[in-house]
Formats: C-alpha cells, structure tokens, sequence
C-alpha cells in the first residue's frame, strides 16, 4: 500500500518505519528543515532504542521515504496518516493548530484518482474525526471551487478514521509490532476493510520479527477494536487517564502505609495479582510525568467541561500527582532539617528511562523546588543532561557525567529516574565521596540493604 504519514516526530517516524517494515511504501512528511536534513541521512534526532538503526534500515530498503512535499505525498498515498503534535495549551486544551494547517493541506492536494483514507493518529479531543473531515473538505473547496460536490465525477472521495496510537517512549517499536490491540474508529466499513488489511501481518503476527524486537513468548493475535469515530478517540485519552489514576492511586496508598507502617510494594504486589486490578502501573513514587499523561488528562476534563460535566477522578489524579513529585523534599527535610546550603544530586531526569524526553519530568520540579528553596543541586543522566541544558537555561544545575562525581560534596542522592544503570551502583565509593550519606530512592528500585550495608541511610516512598 501506498502510506503518506505526516508529521515525523515520535509517532509519526515509529509508525513510519513499522508500516516501512511490513512492505509499504511509506513516505513521511515534515515541516522542520532541519528534522528532515536529519531524518534523510538516517539520523533520528531524538532517543528511542533501537529506531535510529530500524530508521536507516527501512530507509535503505527502499520502503521508507522523507519529503517535505504534503502535496506530492497524499497525491500517490492510498491511506494518510495525520500524526503531528498536539501540545496543551496554557488552558489545558490541545493547540490542534498543526491539525488544522495539514487537514486543510491534504484538502488541498487531494485529487479524484482514488478514494482515500485520512487516518487521525495525533492525540485529538472528542468530535476531531468530524471537524478534521471538515477542514479537508474545506481545503478541496479552496483548491478548486465548485458549487456542488456531486457535480464532479472526479471530485476527492475521501473518508476520515480514528486510529490511536498506544506506544510508550522507550519501547515504541516492541508496543508497535506487539500491541495489546489495535483501535480504528470509522464509520466507513471499506475504510475499516483497509486498514485492517494495513495491520493484517501485526493482527496475524505473520511478519518476521526485527533482530532488535523479538515476538514476546506466547504473543498470538492482536484484538482488532472497531468503533465508532467518538468512541475511538475517547479510548486514547480514556487510557491515559486510567493510567495515571492507577499510578495516583498507587502514590495516594504510598502515604497511607508510610502514616499506618505498611509497604505500598507489597500492597501493590498483593492487589495486583487481582486480575480485575492488574500489577502494572501501580508502582509508587515521585509521580508520572510525560508528555501525554498531564496533556491527555487535562484535555480530557477540557471536553468534560464544555458539557459542565463534574470530573472528580481526574482532578483527584492530578492533585495526587502534584503532591507526589513533592514528596522527596519532603524526606530531605526530615532526614536533613534546613535544606539551605545543601547540596542534593539527582540521579535521573528524563521522566521516565529509556527516552531523553523532559517534558513534564518529575525531576524539573524537583529541581526548581530545591533551588527555590536555596539548595545547590547537581544532575546525572545518561542521555538528557545536555537536553536539559538547552531547554532549561535558567535552571541552575551542575551536571555530572556519572553517579559518582554526582556524589562528590553531595548531603542527599535522590534517584528520581530510574535507568537501569542506577540499579547496581557502587554505594561504599559513593558513601565516601558525600558530604551526608543519604539516599533517597524516588522509584522504589534499589536495594536498601545495599546502600544500608554501605553505611548510608535509605528512604523509600511507601515503605
Ligand atoms: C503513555 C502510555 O503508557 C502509552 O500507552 C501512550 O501511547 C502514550 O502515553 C501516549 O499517549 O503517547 P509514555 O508517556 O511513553 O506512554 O510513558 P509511560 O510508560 O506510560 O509512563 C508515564 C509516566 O508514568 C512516567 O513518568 C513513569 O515513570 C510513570 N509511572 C509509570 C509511574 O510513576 N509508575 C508506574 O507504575 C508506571
């Protein structure tokens, strides 16, 4: 099949090389000269395992394509994927600006030569599948004005469809070839025909799997989800929002044994073999961040809104959240009083491993508390310092290129993300190099009988 995918950012470019993959001619569009200088010579410009390579592969298969021609791509697509960004505004609606400029693009260079498929795949609130479907029959009418429709046997057919992207930073290629379902909302059935087609060797797992992405042991057939336009989009943010309630829920029980002297691993571990509850998700600590929890979360209790419909839940989930992140300094302040003149190394600050990603990150705030507050603080990651620095310029951060210079002086660790090399560290050289052996695990992860056997003292959350 022919695919058009515009917009070559997280989504867009996972997508892109998956479809590449399975024997599509793929071609990607984007706006940004200087992603697109990037992209063609196989450079990835951001961190995700694993795509850089799967990247250059597809591309030098023949089967994955960059432009920034929106044109010439729809013209050849049979099915055009929309998957650009859908950032919050400061009100916490979406900004579907991006949306509107290529819905109406694809509009514009749509042709009669064959019915297409414009597939939203961005994040967008309920009713985007009707008002998307608008914007591009706008855009045809700009581009070629004539009074009716029906007049013109070679006028576009095209029909609009919702197909929500569940991939996680830092594992998009394995969530992509192994999902959990696959969604496609439509009220079209041959659209639901084709794209059931697209994804047939993923629903049938019939495709050979990447080196890097092995088929999971016993991964069979994946649901496919048909629904209507409405539903479809209200399942992504649904998800989400479901997600980061558990997560919140998880933290607000965290507290509760901290006061009654439980474990909240052990309560997770004990709730979780429910499996009407499930044990993913419930891992307690400085709080979820991201650049979709908050943004769908808060998009969500926006459409909830505009029919004053009372979103308790949600604003629970997210006042839990903010209280969370905060629950360290917390623990700094009870193990070392006066904050002031202290100086606190966070381990981690990307908002989660695996992905260089700063949006929303706990470690942020954390941060720009602890400074507030009149500390010094110092950061290790292993892949975001430097993408901390540019995006955070006023944040006043020393940044360590490892956890032991991190150490160096330092009164308090904090691990705030938690990457896999964290899990193993050398606590006795770590111990020796501190001003005040103190360790505070904001995951959960480490082993305190470790860092205790080294003379420091552990704090965990929940526990
Ligand atoms: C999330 C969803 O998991 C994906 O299904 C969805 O497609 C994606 O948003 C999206 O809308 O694009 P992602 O934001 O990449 O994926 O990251 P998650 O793995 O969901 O983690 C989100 C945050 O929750 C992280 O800060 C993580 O540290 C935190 N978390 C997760 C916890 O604090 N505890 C947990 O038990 C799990």
């Amino acid at each position: 099949m022919d695919i058009c995918v515009i917009g070559a950012g997280y989504v867009g470019l996972v997508t892109s090389a998956c479809l590449a993959y399975l024997g599509n001619h793929v071609t990607a569009v984007e706006a940004s000269s200087e992603r697109l200088g990037s992209l063609k010579k196989g450079i990835v410009p951001f961190f995700e395992p694993g795509l850089q390579e799967f990247v250059k592969e597809t591309i030098e298969s023949g089967f994955l394509t960059f432009t920034d021609s929106l044109e010439g791509a729809v013209k050849k697509a049979d099915v055009i994927f929309i998957a650009v960004g859908t950032p919050s505004l400061p009100n916490g609606e979406p900004d579907l600006s991006q949306v509107m400029v290529v819905a109406r693009a694809i509009g514009g260079a749509l042709d009669g030569s064959k019915r297409r498929i414009i597939v939203n795949k961005s994040t967008v609130p309920v009713g985007s599948g009707n008002w998307v479907e608008m914007l591009v029959s706008q855009g045809v009418q700009n581009a070629q004005p004539v009074p009716a429709r029906s007049a013109r046997p070679e006028s576009p057919s095209f029909t609009v469809v919702s197909n929500p992207e569940f991939l996680r930073e830092g594992s998009a290629i394995t969530d992509s070839f192994y999902p959990d379902r696959i969604v496609v909302g439509a009220s079209d059935d041959n659209a639901v025909d084709v794209m059931k087609n697209l994804y047939k060797p993923i629903i049938n797992q019939t495709f050979e799997p990447p080196s890097f992405a092995p088929r999971p042991a016993a991964f069979q057939t994946v649901p496919f989800v048909v629904t209507d336009l409405a539903s479809a989009e209200l399942i992504k943010y649904s998800a989400n929002a479901f997600l980061a309630m558990k997560i919140s829920f998880a933290n607000e029980i965290a507290g509760l044994c901290e006061k009654v002297g439980a474990d909240v691993r052990q309560v997770a571990q004990g709730i979780g073999l429910d499996y009407r509850i499930g044990k993913a998700f419930l891992n307690a600590g400085v709080g979820w961040g991201g650049s979709c929890f908050g943004k769908d979360v808060s998009a969500l209790m926006q459409v909830a809104k505009e029919y004053s419909y009372p979103t308790s839940l949600l604003e629970a989930t997210v006042s839990v959240n903010e209280r969370q992140r905060l629950v360290v300094i917390k623990k700094l302040q009870e193990e070392l009083k006066i904050l002031k003149g202290r100086t606190v190394g966070l381990l981690g600050l990307s908002f989660k491993p695996d992905t260089d990603d700063l949006r929303d990150a706990p470690a942020i705030t954390i941060a720009y508390q602890l400074l507030k507050m009149g500390a010094s603080v110092k950061a290790f990651d292993p892949v975001a310092n430097e993408r901390c620095e540019q995006l955070h310029p006023n944040l006043e951060i020393t940044y360590c290129d490892s956890a032991l210079t991190l150490a160096q002086d330092c009164d308090a660790v904090v691990l705030v993300t938690e990457w896999a090399l964290f899990r193993n560290l050398d606590w006795k050289g770590l111990s020796k190099v501190m001003r005040w052996p103190l360790v505070i695990d904001g995951r959960n992860v480490l082993s305190e009988q470790d860092v205790v056997d080294a003379g420091m003292t552990y704090r965990g959350i929940g526990h």
